[in-house]
């Protein structure tokens, strides 16, 4: 297939063009860049021995620029992951949010849809479904986003769903992933925030190459087994394997799966497992809850693995183990090079 990827230069788009890649699949790529690198493109041409076809740079909200890339090449399906993600920073620009999240979707299935493309991949989110104390959740748990990022990725869902049933011809899947983490085994590709990480795991890979002091564990008086919150985190490989596998089963009409692994681990078992499996103690301190977080996030896993005999085959070692990985040979993510030969 010929599968158009946007998003493509981000943490789990550009894992996703190698695995396509190394699944014969032809790439094409849309990034405005704006939260990525455009090293991590060179960098998938490399760990997948093959390039991508092209590369176009911009917003997806210009149409004339979807019209181009749609006329050029003989797309066979979409992957879209191209969205601004940042929880904190929605609740400050939701309009921005909502314009380069929802009005980009739009624009994307108009342009699909004039161009005879009817396969869609939808990057979506556990967040959508907000403070939830049912464990684990399955997809039948009903959505209540609780910020302007989580209710962007619901509208997206909603508008494909209505898409799909006004236009019979159009299959499109939503993944609403858990919490992504770790890198290409080679240590070419992996995540690269910009700024301070709000994530726990490029937080503790910062600490753990001496760029940060020490972790701070939000939090140590949930009701978890050790106070700390439990998460379902899920290899970034096990999400890009995810990504090409639902291009191959794409049903008809519309349908959403969580990708996680069902396996729960808490903030210091996170610690403790990258302490153990790689040989670099994180120095960390528990302090107040952060505003928002739910005490147990972990997925049920078995509504995809049912339909498409799909399942997650990397443990939290292999997480943790690939992740420092990519950070030891890039100790400052892609811009690391540049920053050694200045
Ligand atoms: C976050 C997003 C979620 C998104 C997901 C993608 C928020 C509120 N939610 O989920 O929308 O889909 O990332 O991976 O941002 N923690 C620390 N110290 C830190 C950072 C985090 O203890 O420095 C803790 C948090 O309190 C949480 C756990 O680590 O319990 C995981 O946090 P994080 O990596 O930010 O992911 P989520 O909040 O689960």
């Amino acid at each position: 297939m010929t599968v158009l990827v946007t998003g493509g230069a981000g943490f789990i788009g550009s894992h996703t063009c190698v695995e396509l890649l190394e699944h014969g699949h032809e790439v094409i790529v849309v990034d405005d860049f704006s939260n990525s690198s455009p090293t991590a493109l060179t960098r998938v041409d490399e760990a997948a021995g093959r390039p991508v076809t092209a590369l176009y740079e911009g917003d997806l909200r210009n149409e004339s620029l979807l019209e181009r890339v749609f006329a050029h090449h003989e797309i066979d399906a979409v992957i879209h992951f191209a969205a601004k993600k940042a929880v904190g920073e929605s609740v400050d620009i939701p309009l921005e949010y909502y314009d380069i999240n929802v009005s980009a979707t739009t624009v994307l299935l108009r342009t699909m849809l004039a161009h005879g493309v009817d396969k869609l991949v939808f990057s979506s989110s556990c967040s959508i479904y907000g403070q939830t104390e049912t464990v684990p959740l399955g997809e039948s748990e009903p959505a209540a986003p609780t910020n302007p990022y989580a209710r962007s990725k619901w509208f997206c869902e909603n508008i494909i769903a209505d898409a799909c049933r006004r236009y019979p011809q159009l299959n499109a899947v939503a993944l609403r992933y858990f919490n992504p983490v770790g890198a290409h085994s080679s240590g070419l590709l992996g995540e690269d925030p910009a700024g301070v990480p709000n994530n726990v795991m490029p937080y503790m890979m910062q600490v753990a190459i001496g760029r940060r002091a020490e972790l701070q564990v939000f939090g140590g008086d949930y009701a978890t087994e050790d106070g700390t919150c439990v998460r379902d985190y899920i290899h970034v490989m096990d999400v890009a394997d995810g990504h090409r596998v639902a291009l191959e089963k794409l049903g008809t009409g519309f349908d959403v799966f969580n990708l996680g692994t069902g396996v729960g681990t808490s903030v210091l078992g996170l610690v403790r497992a990258f302490e153990e499996a790689c040989g670099v103690s994180i120095p960390h301190r528990i302090v107040e809850r952060r505003a928002g977080d739910v005490p147990k996030l972990i997925a049920d896993p078995t509504r995809v693995a049912d339909a498409w005999g799909w399942r997650t085959t990397r443990d939290l070692p292999t997480m943790v183990r690939d992740a420092w990985g990519f950070q030891r040979l890039n100790p400052y993510g892609y811009e690391t090079l540049a920053l050694e030969s200045a």
